[in-house]
């Protein structure tokens, strides 16, 4: 590797944080509509104008921002991904990320004791914490577009009755049943998440509210509340450990009728652990803040088929720009 891909690399919380502050002053909002210089920015952000020009030229130099004789642009890549008012805003993963910055400040301390530096509670014990975190999975999911693939190609056709179980902002589901009109579908989630869920699906999908259920359910304690003809879990098996994902998959055979479906999407791991590099990456943040990891296929089909599901198949969304794939296994 050359040195200038290494020194980007090592320099990255620049750019990063960059964006992250952009995002917290409503820079890009205020370039929604008109290009603006860089005083009448500042001025509209209520923030210095020397500075505020400063971060308007590093986000242009990063390609973000264009200045043209009128001031300060969007480019169309900021105008899809950066305005909170857009459809595919990743403002509320950039929020999250942003909030986590003093988290990723210690993972020195995580590397030389092996646990997280906060609580690995899934942001429930705070309702702000808990709406940031799942506003930003909805904006992750919504702006990359994963869920929009998955409904399109995971065949439900067979299911009456689907549980997006830690289904949190239920982007998913609503995609699901959108795409299967016959389908009902239920999210079991914490109780924290289920309240920011109850919001989303109000403001986004009112016309599912009667095909959609909410129980309480924590799958590291309780039985499932009902039968279920498919299971899906997003980005769940990477925040708990090993121990804990095999019992899920038994509280899942348990919740399934026969001929029922479990699917598992997730970045999931070759047996060397680094491809997808997105995932090796992302388990240092799993490593901050949940007892978890992502894991590798075998690993993942080891849990399955000890179970007593059929041999699972694998399916991996196409990269760029999705780093996932789906773990689908039946229950005989
Ligand atoms: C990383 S988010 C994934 C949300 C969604 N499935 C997605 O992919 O966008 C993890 C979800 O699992 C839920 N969760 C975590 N631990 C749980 C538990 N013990 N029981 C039920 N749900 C849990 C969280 O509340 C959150 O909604």
């Amino acid at each position: 590797m050359d040195f200038s891909k290494i020194a980007a690399m090592a320099g990255g919380h620049a750019e990063a944080r960059a964006i992250q502050t952009a995002i917290r002053l409503g820079l890009f909002d205020a370039l929604a509509n008109a290009a603006r210089a860089g005083d009448e920015l500042a001025d509209a952000l209520g923030c210095d104008r020397r500075a505020t020009t400063l971060l308007a030229d590093a986000l242009t130099a990063l390609g973000i921002l264009e200045k043209r004789p009128n001031g300060y642009a969007l480019t169309t890549g900021a105008a899809h991904y950066l305005v909170a008012s857009s459809p595919q805003s990743l403002g509320a993963m950039i929020l999250f990320d942003a909030a986590l910055w003093n988290e990723w400040g210690r993972l020195e301390d995580a590397i030389r004791s092996g646990r997280p530096v906060r609580p690995p509670d899934m942001f429930q014990a705070d309702p702000a914490a808990a709406e940031r975190f799942i506003r930003a999975m909805d904006s992750l999911v919504r702006a990359r577009g994963d869920a929009a693939w998955t409904a399109a190609h995971l065949d439900l056709s067979h299911a009456r009755t689907l549980v997006d179980l830690g289904g949190g902002p239920g982007t998913y589901l609503v995609e699901f049943l959108r795409r299967w009109p016959h389908l009902r579908g239920e999210i079991w989630d914490l109780p924290a998440s289920l309240k920011v869920a109850r919001q989303i699906l109000a403001e986004r999908a009112p016309d599912l509210q009667e095909r959609i259920g909410l129980s309480e359910f924590d799958y590291r304690a309780g039985e499932p509340p009902r039968a279920a003809d498919a299971i899906f879990l997003s980005n769940i098996i990477h925040s708990e450990d090993e121990a804990v994902n095999a019992r899920l998959m038994r509280t899942c055979f348990r919740a399934l009728r026969p001929g029922g479906l479990i699917a598992i999407k997730d970045h999931v791991m070759d047996d060397a652990m680094t491809t997808p590099a997105a995932g090796a990456v992302f388990s240092l943040y799993l490593l901050l803040t949940t007892r978890g990891r992502d894991y590798s296929f075998a690993e993942i089909a080891r849990w399955i088929t000890t179970t007593g599901f059929d041999q699972p198949q694998i399916t991996a969304l196409p990269n760029p720009p999705f780093n996932s794939s789906i773990v689908n296994a039946v229950r005989a």
